[in-house]
């Protein structure tokens, strides 16, 4: 039986029929009884502005409370212009301060994307990774879930159909758990 940990399950769209928002949905749905995915929506999260860091929003207190009260995130987000949304940018750089109050340090973290086009947000992807090493997560290397022609891959109401997709989705989500689990290991020594 193991140890049950839980994830916070971030989307970097705000777009209500959002294809990352949908994958997110339903990784929750596919994330196993002991690892479940709590979901935050950045819906809230203003523009940073460092000038006001220091109290921060209410609503960025809440999100710096929610992640470092859970074991492991898992972002799931679109490409813009080849990298990542302004607004998921805006909430990572919010809980990353003030300097010296990183929300993200030390956390494992996944992430996964989708999109119409052919790369499935394969350059946002590595653009997230970048930021990691900054904000000192311990990111999962594989399995990479890069979602291609997204919208071929849900049925009429909006539910990722895609069996394949799923079973990608699925893959994730139990090596991001186990990974976890094998630094909660090794720190606990
Ligand atoms: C996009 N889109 C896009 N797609 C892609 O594969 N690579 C890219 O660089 C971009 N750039 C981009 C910039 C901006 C500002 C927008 C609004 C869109 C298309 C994008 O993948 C598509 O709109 C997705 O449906 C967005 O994800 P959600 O909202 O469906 O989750």
């Amino acid at each position: 039986m193991s140890v049950s940990l839980t994830i916070l399950g971030i989307a970097g769209s705000l777009r209500k029929a959002s294809c990352n928002r949908a994958v997110l949905s339903a990784a929750q749905q596919l994330a196993p009884k002991d690892s479940p995915i709590e979901i935050f929506d950045l819906e809230g999260i203003p523009v940073f502005n460092q000038d006001n860091e220091d109290p921060a929003p209410a609503r960025v207190a809440e999100f710096k409370k929610k992640i470092r009260t859970t074991d492991a995130i898992l972002f799931v987000t679109p490409e813009y212009n080849y990298s990542i949304p302004g607004p998921l940018k805006n909430a990572i750089d919010w809980a990353s301060r003030p300097y010296g109050d990183n929300a993200w340090d030390g956390k494992p973290v996944a992430m996964m994307g989708a999109s119409p086009g052919m790369l499935g947000t394969a350059r946002a992807q590595y653009h997230l990774r970048q930021c990691f090493v900054f904000l000192n997560m311990y990111p999962l290397n594989k399995p990479e879930v890069m979602i291609n022609n997204c919208t071929e891959r849900f049925d009429e109401q909006g539910n990722l159909s895609d069996e394949d997709t799923r079973e990608h989705i699925r893959k994730l989500i139990h090596a991001l758990a186990n990974w976890t689990r094998q630094l909660q290991k090794a720190r606990s020594k």
